[in-house]
């Protein structure tokens, strides 16, 4: 029995934590086995990595350096987590995977492709998503709501960059979901949270048509 991997992709304050969660939460109460997740982190030795990478102590090392640690986290991530989940037949929802390498280092970062897919190789193989959501909002919003949630605190290491960046970040998600349409649905975010969510939840029904999906009873959500 395999179970369904979903991934959230977008930049900050798209509101894609939110969104997995709510869509963990609807899965959960058809009575489907979840386990929800993100990235960088989503293991033990996963979350080691994390805390190195968003307090900046790996950036004086370089884009190649970040993206290796990121494809280590996810190597653990995905053998530690989402291959045991998906093999007992849970539904992963996953904040962030592949998709999140290949914009911040490989678009932004300026990295090889070769690099990027050679990391991809050797982390993920031939693993993908199902069904990944790339939520989409004008950059100017997405700061405004990713600063209100700090509500003071200091950015991270890539909260921090400039407009441009985050310009660029849009363009290059909305790029990708462009190219693998048989995966990637863009939402507009703009939208109320109720009326994202109901689009979300659509495009999983007649997607993956969850309904038809064997029960799991055991689930990792956490109350
Ligand atoms: P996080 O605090 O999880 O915030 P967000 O709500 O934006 O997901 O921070 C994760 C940061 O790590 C985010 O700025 C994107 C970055 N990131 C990469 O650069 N590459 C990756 O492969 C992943 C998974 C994340």
């Amino acid at each position: 029995m395999q179970g369904k991997f979903i991934t959230f992709e977008g930049g900050e304050g798209t509101g894609k934590s939110t969104h997995a969660a709510m869509l963990a939460r609807h899965l959960e109460s058809l009575g489907l086995g979840v386990l929800l997740t993100r990235e960088p982190g989503g293991s033990p030795g996963a979350e080691v990595i994390r805390h190195v990478l968003l307090s900046g102590a790996a950036k004086p090392f370089g884009p190649e350096a970040e993206a290796m640690l990121f494809a280590a986290a996810r190597d653990d991530h995905l053998n530690c987590s989402i291959l045991p989940a998906l093999s007992a037949g849970k539904w992963v929802v996953c904040d962030r995977f592949v998709d999140s390498t290949r914009v911040y280092q490989g678009v932004l970062g300026k990295l090889d492709r070769r690099l990027i897919k050679a990391l991809e190789r050797v982390s993920v193989g031939t693993v993908s998503p199902d069904l990944t959501f790339v939520l989409d909002v004008p950059v100017a919003v997405g700061q405004e709501r990713a600063a209100k949630r700090r509500a003071g605190g200091s950015p991270d290491r890539f909260e921090a960059e400039k407009t441009e960046f985050h310009e660029t970040l849009r363009q290059a998600y909305l790029t990708l979901a462009a190219s693998e349409p048989e995966r990637c649905v863009i939402v507009d975010a703009t939208a109320t949270k109720d009326d994202v969510a109901k689009r979300i939840w659509a495009t999983v029904n007649s997607r993956l048509d969850p309904a038809m999906a064997p029960f799991v009873f055991e689930n990792n959500l956490a109350s």
